[in-house]
């Protein structure tokens, strides 16, 4: 047994996102997201399924609370959803849905529970994506005015603010690859709308300095360890040019105020379309970073893909690792390796961890589910952040993803990643034995490490 100590002000939290819990697809005056049109597309969700009704914490938001409060959560993370406060995209507020967010966080504040709020967890009001989503540089002043809208309401109790939610995974999946929402494969399109998206980050930071003085200001990356396939020269040139492709194109602007050179220069016949004044927008000073983290990614050359040669080898895998149900091999390291990075070679921020957990299958049994794989995983994600931090990162919470089961993107409500059940029939919350775990490592501000 190994003791696992944090610092008595570790701000230890459970992370969820607007679509992913809330349902109420319809009410209230809400419009349209790129996820409620993708989820009814038939053949886009594995098991069919949609986030019309979700967890239903838009209804049931008094109850979470109080669970989080049961579990003696300090933080939690949830974003608001866009086309909730503006139907259209932009234009038109919907006080409607500014209550909703505003009850919420009265509710948190007043079980003691930190609000963190996201202001983009990939659902774009559907609007937007008709004028051409991120593909369109007036995305960055749409986001404005919507960040700026929600401060305004929200700003004087909020105090943590995190613009994107892992820019990279929406851009790439949703216009690039193509199978997730609005589900666009546009290879000509995807660079300059990149730098759109980087450039709504700046956009929005500077909507939120300018109506509250007092917030704390970030944004949320995931940045997998990408390792070479095998030990030859073209598969390590790969993995560093995947990580380019993945990781440093949307770190580097942000928090170095540039694009990498190695990577600019395998684009160099793409029009980015970077105007002046960009860069300064993207790179402004922040508060803190959040950083997401699952698992680890290979690469391998692949002389067929374009600009960067590389592919993902999604078919790589570890012999004698464990992999969890979503086929993410569990490797504890990657915690380490990415915030390792941040204080190495970007700027060295505060760090929260915004979001780690994993998907098992889960079974109910005599009312009680015995997740100890999810427990093992934590326990040595968390040892390895622990490591991270006496190696000089200066990480200051750490978000469990997710404070109950729900709607897992294209996976639909196959993948449960909770510390709480939910039985989807009743909406029954059962707590796991992660959660009565996670709540015990709270109250003592660590944990012992078997072995
Ligand atoms: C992250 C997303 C989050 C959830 C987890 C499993 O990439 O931010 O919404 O889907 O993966």
């Amino acid at each position: 047994m190994t003791a696992v100590t944090f610092p008595e002000d570790f701000l230890w939290g459970a992370a969820t996102a607007s679509y992913q819990i809330e349902g109420a697809a319809n009410e209230d005056g809400k419009g349209v997201s790129i996820w409620d049109k993708f989820s009814h597309t038939p053949g886009k969700i594995k098991d069919g399924s949609t986030g019309d009704v979700a967890c239903d914490h838009y209804h049931r938001y008094r109850d979470d609370v109080a669970l989080m409060k049961r579990l003696k959560l300090r933080g939690y993370r949830f974003s608001i959803s866009w086309p909730r406060i503006l139907p259209g995209g932009k234009g038109r507020v919907n006080l409607e849905g500014l209550d909703f967010y505003s009850l919420l966080v009265d509710e948190l504040l007043a079980a003691n529970i930190t609000p963190m709020a996201t202001l983009y967890h990939w659902d774009l009001p559907q609007a937007l994506e008709d004028r051409g989503g991120w593909a369109n540089r007036d995305i960055a002043s749409w986001f404005a005015e919507y960040t700026f809208a929600v401060v305004k309401h929200l700003g004087d109790r909020v105090k943590f603010w995190i613009t994107l939610n892992e820019p990279q995974i929406f851009a790439i999946l949703g216009y690039l690859f193509g199978s997730h929402a609005p589900g666009v494969a546009n290879l000509h399109n995807y660079f300059p709308l990149s730098h759109n998206v980087n450039l709504a980050h700046g956009y929005g930071v500077e909507a939120i300095r300018s109506e509250t003085r007092q917030a704390q200001v970030g944004t949320v990356f995931q940045t997998p360890p990408i390792h070479p396939a095998t030990n030859s020269r073209e598969d390590a040139r790969a993995a560093r040019n995947m990580d380019g492709l993945l990781n440093r194109w949307y770190t580097e602007p942000v928090l170095l105020g540039r694009y990498p050179e190695d990577i600019l220069k395998l684009l160099n016949t793409i029009d980015l379309k970077i105007e002046t004044g960009d860069l300064e927008k993207i790179s402004q000073p922040l508060d803190f970073v959040g950083l997401n983290v699952y698992t680890r990614m290979f690469a391998r050359h692949d002389p067929n893909v374009p600009f960067i040669e590389s592919t993902l080898a999604t078919d790589h895998k570890i012999q004698d690792a464990q992999y969890t149900a979503m086929g993410w091999e569990v490797y504890p390291q990657a915690i380490y390796e990415s915030l390792m990075r941040f204080k190495e070679e970007w700027g060295d921020p505060v760090v929260y961890v915004t979001e780690n957990g994993a998907a098992f299958e889960d079974s109910l049994k005599d009312g009680e589910i015995n997740d100890s794989r999810r427990v093992q995983y934590l326990q040595k994600y968390l040892a390895a952040t622990q490591k991270a931090m006496s190696d000089g990162v200066k990480v200051k919470g750490y978000f469990v993803w997710t404070l109950i089961d729900n709607f897992e993107w294209t996976e639909g409500y196959t993948q449960r990643f909770g510390i709480v059940y939910v039985d989807y029939a009743t909406q029954k919350r059962i707590p796991k034995a992660s959660a009565h775990w996670y709540r015990d490592l709270i109250e003592a501000n660590g944990f012992d490490l078997p072995g």
